[in-house]
């Protein structure tokens, strides 16, 4: 494949957005409100932090919710067909608040845009969107929505190039918490995945400018951190310089900040420095995500996923024997084209092989430009959704296998909120990923807590707190 290089946005190219920042800070009609609606990843996810804080940048508070918002943004999701079409649904559905509110701007952006056809598919068949931009103009925001404001027309905007804009502003979700992106895009080009088509070729931040957020961040007192990517082991490729996902780490462990995590991993890409840099570090944390997809070789070779079963269940042994106790999790894809019982039954195994502490199980979404959509011997929904079934049932019972590994255990819970069944208790995520309910208040979000697991209840880790020695 012919490298593309990534397009850097330069600070002169931020300047000149900033201007139609300021320049709508002075419209009369400009909005006054917004509401973000997200679907998909954690990249999404962060996306529309960045979203927010431009928004905000331009004046507008966030609406209590999208009904009562003068600007309303969907920053969508294309990976499944139910994404996509949930998505679309509920655009449609705001066409009626517009009867209430006809100076309500909608917005669609995010991966289902940059789908190839989608801009003209949107500027025909949903004419009551007002602006429309792919993941790779998103700082961008400012000028097309002057335009919209100026012009009172259809914006719609998907450039294809593969983009790097620093320093956009940000509201972040919570203040102990935060998600940096390590890099963009992604190659593997899986046959199943419409990824690599939304997101475009992958490219690295550079290194400098990752530890200097995460030194903002640890200054603004954020005690976790997740580094988020489409395959984060093969950081560095492009940049100058030897520079791997494992040094990365070790220059973020310097930094400080108490708690490290990241995603996605890509088994292929899995290196033994990174297996040692965990197993020695003490603020990256015990838990992997290592998406399988399948356990069977020849589903796994149609995948294009250059590994086999044998090899990734070695990686997982690794894993093991470096971080004894890690939370493992996965991704798996049922129903692939040409699959058959036996093959899914190699998926089944080796679920029960690894005791995954959760799975996230999708039934195969056949993509619009992939490989895979083009495979004959599509399999129909009825056995698909049999085949899930079957999977989810297994998974739930290894799950709580894997879970009892937890009663006994001291951790250390970071607090997110309150628990949704019991007002005098909160819950967050432990150290290995799993969420973990204990006794507390609201005066706990954002803290730290020590506590021993007592026992497993619906499905959920509850704890005691442990009295800090005076
Ligand atoms: N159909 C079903 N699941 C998919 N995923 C990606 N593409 C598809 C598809 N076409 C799943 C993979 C991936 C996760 C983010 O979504 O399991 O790891
Ligand atoms: Fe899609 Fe594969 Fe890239 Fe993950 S690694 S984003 S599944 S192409």
């Amino acid at each position: 494949m012919a490298e593309r290089k990534p397009v850097i946005i330069t600070a002169e190219q931020l300047a000149e957005q900033r201007r139609y920042i300021e320049e709508i800070r002075s419209l009369p009609q400009r909005p006054r409100s917004y509401f973000v609606v997200t679907y998909g990843c954690q990249m999404n996810a962060h996306d529309s932090e960045t979203i927010a804080g431009m928004l905000q940048e331009m004046g507008m508070a966030e609406a209590p919710d999208r009904e009562h918002a003068d600007f309303v943004i969907f920053n969508t999701c294309c990976v499944r067909d139910n994404a996509e079409r949930r998505a679309l649904g509920n655009v449609t559905w705001l066409k009626e608040v517009r009867k209430q509110n006809p100076n309500l701007i909608i917005a669609v952006c995010g991966c289902m845009i940059q789908q190839p056809g989608m801009a003209e598919k949107i500027l025909k068949q949903y004419k009551f969107i007002d602006l429309a931009f792919g993941t790779t103009n998103l700082y961008k925001l400012p000028e097309l929505l002057c335009r919209k404001l100026n012009e009172d027309r259809a914006v719609v905007v998907v450039e294809d190039k593969d983009t790097i804009a620093e320093n956009l502003p940000m509201k972040r979700l919570r203040k102990d918490f935060a998600y940096i992106t390590i890099m963009y895009g992604c190659d593997n080009f899986c046959s199943y995945c419409i990824v690599p088509y939304v997101r475009g070729r992958e490219r690295s931040r550079e290194m400098d400018a990752i530890l200097a957020e995460a030194r903002q961040l640890k200054e603004s007192g954020v005690k976790e951190i997740m580094l988020l990517g489409q395959n984060v082991n093969s950081y560095g490729k492009g940049l100058e310089g030897d520079v791997t996902f494992a040094g990365l780490l070790r220059k973020l462990e310097e930094i400080g900040i108490p708690r490290i995590r990241f995603m996605t991993s890509h088994p292929k890409d899995l290196s033994d420095e990174l297996i040692e840099v965990m197993r020695t570090s003490k603020c990256i944390l015990p838990q992997f995500h290592l998406p399988v997809q399948a356990g069977n070789d020849d589903i796994l070779q149609q995948m294009n996923r250059h590994y086999s079963r044998e090899k990734y269940l070695n990686r997982v042994r690794a894993l093991r024997e470096a971080v004894p106790g890690i939370g493992l999790t996965t991704d798996i894809i049922v129903g692939f084209p040409g699959e058959t019982e036996e093959q899914f039954q190699d998926t089944m195994s080796l679920v029960k092989e690894v005791g995954y502490d959760s799975a996230f199980t999708f039934i195969y979404s056949p993509r619009t430009g992939t490989k895979a959509a083009a495979m004959l011997d599509q399999i129909p929904d009825d056995v698909a959704t049999d085949r899930i079934q079957r999977l989810i049932a297994l998974q739930d019972q290894c799950q709580k296998e894997a879970m009892s590994r937890f009663v006994g255990m001291e951790e250390e819970v970071l607090v997110e909120g309150l628990s949704r069944r019991s007002k005098t208790a909160v819950s967050g995520k432990g150290r290995h990923g799993v969420s973990i309910t204990l006794p507390g208040s609201e005066k706990d979000i954002g803290e730290i807590v020590r506590v021993r697991v007592t026992e497993i209840k619906n499905n959920t880790l509850m704890a005691e707190r442990i009295e800090e020695r005076k």
